[in-house]
C-alpha cells in the first residue's frame, strides 16, 4: 500500500486560514444535516503523567471524505521535554476501499481547524463589527485563533492578553505587535481588566477551575471556549453560562468534556439550556444573536469531521503541487 506521507512542515506549507475555514464551515453544516459519522472521541488517561489521549474517526458521506486522528494532550510537555502540549497524526482513508491514503501530521490542522471553528462561532453569534478580543491563554491555540479572527473581523482594533504565565503573554504580545502593528496590543496585568467590556473573549487554558467570572461580563459579549476539552476541564464561571445563549459543536462531546461538562455534571444547567449547535446555525436551522446586549458561548470540543475535511483539502494540495513523500505500509 502506497501511502502519501507528509510532515508537519509541509502541511503548514499548504494551509492557509481562509481555505481552512471554508473546508470547516462546509463540515459543520453536513453534521447538522445528518450526512456524518462521527462517534464521539475516545480517551486514554495518562494521569500520572497529567496527559491523555484521544482516537477521533470521521466519515462524511456526501463529500467522500473519512479521516481518523490520534491526538494527546499534555500540558506539562513544553517545560518537561521541549514538547508541544498537542501533538497529532492523521490518516486519511479512501471510504469505498478502506485504504490509507495518506499519513500527516495533525499538529497544525489541530490549531488551524480549531481557529477556524472560534471564527466561524464569532461570526454567527458574535457582535457585527468587534472592536476588542481577549485571549485568556496564550499558547499555541490562542496564535490561530487570533488569525482567524482577524480574517473574519477587519473591525478589531484592540487585542488584550492574559495568561498564568505573564512570559508567555509577553511573547505573545510582541508577536502580535510584530505582526500587526496597526493593532492596539495590550498585556493584562490579570484576567479581570482583559475580560471587561471586551466583544470576544477567547479561552485557551487547561483550566480545571473557573477564570472568567460572571461580574466582570457585559452583555454582548461572545465567548470561545477552547480549552475546555476533556472530563473537568472548565474555564468559565457557570454563572456566565446560566446568562447565555451556548452554542455547542457536539451535544455528546461538550457534554462529557466541554466548557459545560462540570456545570452539566452538577446539575447546574442541562440538555434544555443549549440554544443550538455551530451547525445547526451554520446551515440556518436555527437563529444565531437576537439582541446586542446576548452574551454568547461557542463550547468548542473539536471535532473529527473538522479534522477529516482539513486533511483531505490539504492532501489534494499536496498532491497537486507534490509535496511529500510516497511510503510503502
Ligand atoms: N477545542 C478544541 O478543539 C481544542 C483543540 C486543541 C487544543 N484544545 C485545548 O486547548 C488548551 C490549550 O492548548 P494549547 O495547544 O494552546 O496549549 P499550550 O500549552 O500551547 O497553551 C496553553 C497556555 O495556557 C496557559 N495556562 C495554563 N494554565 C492556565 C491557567 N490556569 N490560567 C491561565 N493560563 C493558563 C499556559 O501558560 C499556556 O500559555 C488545552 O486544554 C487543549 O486541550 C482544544
Amino acid at each position: 500500500m502506497k501511502v502519501l506521507a507528509l510532515s508537519e512542515q509541509e502541511v503548514a506549507s499548504l494551509l492557509t486560514m481562509e481555505e481552512t475555514w471554508e473546508a470547516v464551515e462546509l463540515a459543520f453544516k453536513e453534521h447538522a444535516l445528518g450526512y456524518a459519522q462521527m462517534p464521539p472521541k475516545v480517551y486514554l488517561r495518562y494521569v500520572q503523567y497529567n496527559g491523555d489521549l484521544r482516537t477521533m474517526p470521521a466519515y462524511l458521506e456526501r463529500l467522500g471524505v473519512s479521516a481518523v486522528k490520534v491526538v494527546n494532550v499534555h500540558p506539562d510537555n513544553t517545560k518537561k521535554f521541549g514538547l508541544p502540549t498537542v501533538m497529532a497524526t492523521i490518516l486519511l482513508i479512501e471510504p469505498k476501499s478502506g485504504q490509507v491514503l495518506s499519513i500527516m501530521a495533525g499538529g497544525t490542522i489541530t490549531a488551524m481547524r480549531t481557529g477556524a471553528a472560534g471564527a466561524i462561532a464569532a461570526k454567527y453569534l458574535g457582535k457585527k463589527n468587534p472592536i476588542i478580543a481577549s485571549f485568556i491563554g496564550a499558547g499555541v491555540q490562542a496564535r490561530t485563533q487570533l488569525l482567524a479572527l482577524l480574517a473574519v473581523f477587519p473591525s478589531l482594533q484592540e487585542i488584550r492578553v492574559w495568561d498564568i504565565s505573564s512570559a508567555a503573554t509577553e511573547v505573545f504580545v510582541e508577536e502580535i505587535r510584530k505582526k500587526n502593528s496597526k493593532l492596539k496590543t495590550i498585556p493584562a496585568k490579570t484576567a479581570e481588566a482583559a475580560v471587561k467590556k471586551a466583544d470576544i473573549v477567547v479561552t485557551t487554558t487547561p483550566s480545571r477551575s473557573p477564570l472568567i467570572l460572571n461580574s466582570w461580563v457585559s452583555g454582548g459579549t461572545h465567548f470561545n471556549c477552547i480549552g475546555a476539552d476533556a472530563p473537568l476541564k472548565e474555564e468559565l464561571d457557570p454563572e456566565i453560562l446560566k446568562r447565555a445563549k451556548i452554542v455547542v459543536d457536539d451535544w455528546e462531546q461538550a457534554s462529557h468534556s466541554g466548557e459545560i461538562n462540570v456545570p452539566v455534571s452538577k446539575g447546574i444547567i442541562s440538555k434544555r439550556d443549549i440554544w443550538a449547535t455551530l451547525g445547526e446555525i451554520v446551515a440556518g436551522m436555527k437563529t444565531a444573536r437576537f439582541s446586542p446586549d446576548d452574551i454568547t458561548v461557542f463550547d468548542s470540543t473539536g471535532l473529527a469531521i473538522q479534522d477529516a475535511v482539513t486533511a483531505e483539502f490539504v492532501y489534494r494540495k499536496a498532491l497537486e503541487k507534490k509535496i511529500g513523500s510516497f511510503i510503502t505500509l
